[in-house]
């Protein structure tokens, strides 16, 4: 897990900047793209991301963690120059942080709606304003974190799922402007046991078990695995991709 250039001692390896990556999928996306020999900075308003940093550390990686929230340009300023500073530039954004409030729309007032549409879509285009040129020079890549909720209707989510289906048009269109330089896919996770689950009781967990093929919830190692891949050289000929993560989810229907 070195990378380091053995005379000048400079990190060489790919930089990793991950948003929400205090917990859950952003935790999990931190930990695989570290055991794969990347730095990583963790981009949360949670003080939780200096926990998940500090761990890969005693692992022998390399994670910095930067408080901020993505909806400010600031925080993508200072996450920008810290990774050069300590690594030497960004290679890979992976934007994953979100809002959600619960509530039919006309139960959502336009401070809601702007919260959540701020924190899972305008967070994600001022980090792509910052950061694509930047990627694009180093032939880098970006990973969106949408969701199944980008292409199905579920009650009480308005703005989340007007955000998420905003964020697979908003990857394909940063695919072509940014392209051949830099690469832009995203996933779309079905239910994905994280912490955003501890609201969830039992009975709807089981719901969602049996509307997904393979049986069970995934696990968040699940999603980091499909983001690591679309980070990485073997997604060398994807972009502008939308890769379903879902134990099969949106493909079963229990219909007569
Ligand atoms: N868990 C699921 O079932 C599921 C399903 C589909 C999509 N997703 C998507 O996966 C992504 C990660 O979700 P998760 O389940 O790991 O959630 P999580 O709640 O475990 O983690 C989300 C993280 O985002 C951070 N965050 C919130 N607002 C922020 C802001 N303004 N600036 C910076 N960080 C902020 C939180 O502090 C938290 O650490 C989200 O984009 C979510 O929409 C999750």
């Amino acid at each position: 897990m070195s990378n380091a250039d053995p005379v000048s001692g400079r990190f060489t390896g790919r930089v990793a900047l991950v948003t929400g990556g205090a917990s859950g999928i952003g935790a999990a996306t931190t930990r695989r793209l570290s055991a794969e020999g990347a730095a990583v900075v963790i981009i949360d308003v949670s003080a939780e991301g200096e926990t998940v940093a500090e761990r890969v550390r005693s692992a022998g990686g390399r994670a910095l963690f930067l408080p901020g929230d993505v909806r400010d340009e600031r925080t993508w300023d200072r996450a920008a120059e810290a990774a050069e500073e300590a690594f030497g530039g960004t290679d890979i954004v992976v934007n994953n942080a979100y809002a959600l409030d619960v509530a039919p729309a006309h139960e959502t007032s336009p401070a809601s709606w702007d919260r959540q549409i701020g924190v899972s879509l305008t967070g994600v285009f001022l980090g792509a304003r910052r950061l694509l040129p930047g990627l694009a020079a180093r032939g880098g890549a970006m990973v969106i974190t949408s969701s199944v909720h980008a292409m199905f209707g579920l009650p009480g989510r308005p703005a989340y799922a007007a955000a998420k289906g905003g964020l697979v048009s908003l990857s394909r269109q940063l695919a072509v402007e940014y392209g051949p330089g830099a690469r832009v896919n995203c996933v779309l996770p079905g239910p994905i046991l994280t912490p955003a689950w501890d609201r969830v009781d039992e009975a709807d967990r089981a719901r969602s078990v049996r509307a997904t093929v393979l049986d069970r919830l995934g696990s968040p190692d699940e999603v980091a695995a499909a983001i690591a891949f679309l980070a990485s050289p073997d997604a060398s000929y994807i972009t502008g991709a939308a890769l379903t993560v879902d134990g099969g989810w949106s493909v079963a229907k229990d219909s007569a």
